[in-house]
């Protein structure tokens, strides 16, 4: 692959977008490379995976300006229609995602971020949604994934301001779970991609799907679908394991 690096480390995948020279911006090939690098993530034995930017200064810059610069309606859909498909695949992937943002997420790279479960920052990041100063709204899904996430008043603000935020305002809002100095970020981001690993992956992917399909679903659906799901796990041989070893320690 030429944008993404990915290197395996136990049970945890890390995927770096290695275009530092233009702030890890996402042009068509990364997006194509993360479609085939997350259609191995779906069935391979791993059980966390962590998103990360190479260099110093950002997570992302978002889409490419220079690709958007010179292209009509009918190659933007596609362009976007590249972007959902890869943000939804994170989102849909039964197994946790964590974002380390590590420096600008703008555009396209916040929208990456907020597709993940999970948002760890180090504390130089700025996020925001500055497409409205290009003459575009943001395209891959950040309308609809801030607006869930920290709600539709601050959503409004960072989407019409173009704003951006440091990692202790988008902590504030619920945009950053955690914060931490750059140099630490990634160890730190492992060190719970691990942890989560260690718990059962099916129970996690399972509790991934309800709070994401949750969001979305009326509560009586909701706590439908958690009855179901919750009653599944007495089907697997890990929880009948898991639960023996824990009265065997007593
Ligand atoms: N698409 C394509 N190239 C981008 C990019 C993007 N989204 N963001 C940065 N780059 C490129 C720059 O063109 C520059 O390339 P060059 O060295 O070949 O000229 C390189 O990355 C470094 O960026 P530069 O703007 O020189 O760095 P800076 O420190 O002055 O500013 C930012 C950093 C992040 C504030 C600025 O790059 C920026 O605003 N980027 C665009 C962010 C954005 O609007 N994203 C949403 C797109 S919808």
């Amino acid at each position: 692959m030429r944008y993404l690096g990915e290197e395996r480390e136990g049970d945890v995948v890390v995927i770096t977008i290695e275009r530092e020279d233009k702030l890890n911006a996402m042009n068509l090939e990364v997006m194509d490379e993360f479609v085939g690098v997350l259609e191995k993530l779906r069935s391979d034995s791993s059980k966390a995976v962590i998103i990360t930017g190479s260099g110093r200064r950002a997570f992302s810059a978002g889409a490419d300006i220079e690709y958007m610069s010179r292209i009509g309606p009918a190659e933007a859909e596609r362009y976007a229609l590249r972007g959902h498909e890869v943000l939804n695949r994170i989102e849909g992937l039964e197994k946790p995602v964590i974002a380390a943002v590590n420096g600008y997420a703008l555009g396209g790279g916040c929208e990456l971020a907020l597709a993940c479960d999970i948002r760890f920052a180090s504390a130089n990041a700025q996020l925001g949604q500055p497409e409205v100063t290009l003459g575009i709204c943001p395209g891959w899904g950040g309308t609809q994934r801030l607006l869930r996430i920290v709600g539709p008043a601050r959503a409004k603000d960072l989407i019409f301001s173009g704003r951006r935020i440091g990692a202790e305002e988008a902590a504030s809002m619920g945009l950053v779970n955690r914060i931490f100095p750059q140099d630490g970020l990634l160890g730190e981001a492992r060190a719970y991609a691990q942890a989560v690993a260690k718990n059962s992956s099916f129970a996690v992917g399972i509790s991934k799907n309800l709070v994401n399909k949750g969001m979305d679903a009326n509560i009586d659906t909701g706590l439908k679908m958690e009855i179901y799901s919750w009653a599944l796990c007495f089907a697997t041989k890990e929880r009948e394991e898991r639960m023996a070893a824990f009265l065997g320690k007593k």
